[in-house]
């Protein structure tokens, strides 16, 4: 028999007793793991099957499925045995009851180690991000075998080692090439897939700013493109620009600003305008903390940027918004720009009647939060901030 030494005997165990039938009922009494033989075909594995040391496994990206076959070793193996001995089809390969996988198969310890040794049984993130890399790459695949591999990035990104490994294996230049693509589609996808490699990840925010890409994300955005691509773009502009000055810097000397209260004025849906405002306020508020740190950043010009671009006059109207997520990042905001702003805000004849009927509905609705036995909730909050502003607006 086909056991001794070699790890790729381990995958195969003949049933002696031959036939469908003659071990059925004893296999029913024993709890045998499922272990799938592979061919030299692909085949796709079920959940809970497990494939023997040596097998090659992969995902299949058009179904998501995991899919087995013969390992080069085994390859080996297999034709081998199939010159040499009797035919045998691959369904004659199979576990068989109990007795035989004691006798036939080494101790458990001894197949942990010579899988681990092995490493083929399952690919690592790094395997599998080459593989995608290669097929984004490729000119044969098409835009939706593209699409799906930027959807398998963008879950793996997430991760800050998946990410970093993305830059080193250069695939920040195809995302970036996505983001240029003529399909909207991929500039969308491409924008999500950039947007999650940058969250949280200064490395990959470094490597993004000196890759150009800051021209690139407002160039999208200046231009007419539809809704769900500036979604995913801002989306990774603000991921870029998080924690992350030096690149806060770079935006105002692109016309970051302006480009962003241009959109913020074209957004009449007001879908885009929280994410813009909130950006701002990241913006701001950062500055603010690291002024007091730092002398010489206060040299950027932000101040009179919104002075210029008119954000004095555009962040009020997000109060009119309905919704409460809306106007607590408007208060946020307004508040922050407070000492750039105020005397515009007090030219506003209506912005303090706006305040104060804000107040009155957040005011009863304190009151609920309250008596549901929450003592600061969301709605105190909202209310904070507006007693904030208001003081300074009177
Ligand atoms: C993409 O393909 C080009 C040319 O075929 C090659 O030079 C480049 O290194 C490839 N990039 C990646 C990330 O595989
Ligand atoms: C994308 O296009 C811009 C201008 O249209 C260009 O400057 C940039 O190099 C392009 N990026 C890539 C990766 O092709
Ligand atoms: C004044 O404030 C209101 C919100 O209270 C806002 O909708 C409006 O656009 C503001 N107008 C100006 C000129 O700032």
């Amino acid at each position: 028999s086909a056991t001794q030494g070699s790890l790729t005997s381990l995958t195969v165990v003949e049933n002696a007793e031959g036939g469908e039938g003659a071990g059925g009922g004893k296999e029913e009494e024993l709890p045998v793991e499922e272990v799938v033989q592979p061919s030299e075909e692909w085949q796709t594995l079920k959940p809970g099957q497990a494939v023997p040391a040596g097998s090659h496994v992969r995902l299949n990206l058009q179904t998501g499925q995991r899919e087995v076959r013969l390992g080069e070793e085994q390859l080996k193996y297999w034709t081998q045995n199939h010159r040499c001995g009797p035919r045998v089809t691959p369904d004659s390969y199979r576990l068989g009851a109990a007795e035989s996988l004691a006798s036939k198969f080494l101790p458990l310890e001894e197949l942990k180690r010579d899988m681990a040794q092995l490493e083929l049984l399952v690919e690592t993130d790094f395997q599998i991000m080459k593989r995608l890399l290669e097929q984004l790459n490729s000119s044969g695949s098409t835009v939706e075998q593209k699409l799906s591999v930027l959807l398998e990035l963008e879950y793996l990104v997430h991760q800050v080692d998946n990410a970093q490994s993305l830059c080193t294996m250069g695939g920040l230049e195809l995302i970036l090439q996505g983001l240029n693509s003529s399909d909207v589609r991929l500039q969308e996808s491409s924008a999500f897939v950039l947007g999650s490699a940058l969250s949280g990840n200064p490395v990959v925010q470094v490597k993004v700013v000196e890759s150009g890409a800051l021209q690139t994300l407002l160039t999208l955005l200046a231009t007419s493109k539809p809704l769900k691509v500036k979604k995913k773009v801002l989306f990774a502009l603000a991921s870029l620009l998080r924690h992350f000055p030096y690149a806060q810097r770079q935006i105002l000397s692109h016309g970051g600003l302006q480009v962003l209260s241009e959109l913020f004025r074209a957004d009449e849906g007001g879908v885009l305008r929280t994410r813009i405002v909130t950006m701002l306020y990241d913006m701001i508020s950062e500055k603010v903390h690291k002024t007091e740190r730092v002398r010489q950043y206060a040299a950027v010009s932000l101040q009179a940027e919104l002075l210029e671009k008119g954000w004095c006059i555009l962040v009020p109207q997000l109060l009119e918004s309905t919704e409460h997520d809306d106007r607590e990042k408007a208060l946020h905001a307004l508040l922050v720009m407070a000492p750039v702003c105020l005397e515009q805000y007090r030219l506003n004849s209506s912005l303090l009647g706006s305040l104060l009927s804000l107040r009155d509905q957040y005011q009863g609705m304190v009151q609920t939060e309250m008596v549901l036995g929450e003592e600061h909730g969301y709605f105190a909050e909202i209310l904070e901030l507006i007693d904030a502003l208001q003081v300074q607006v009177k």
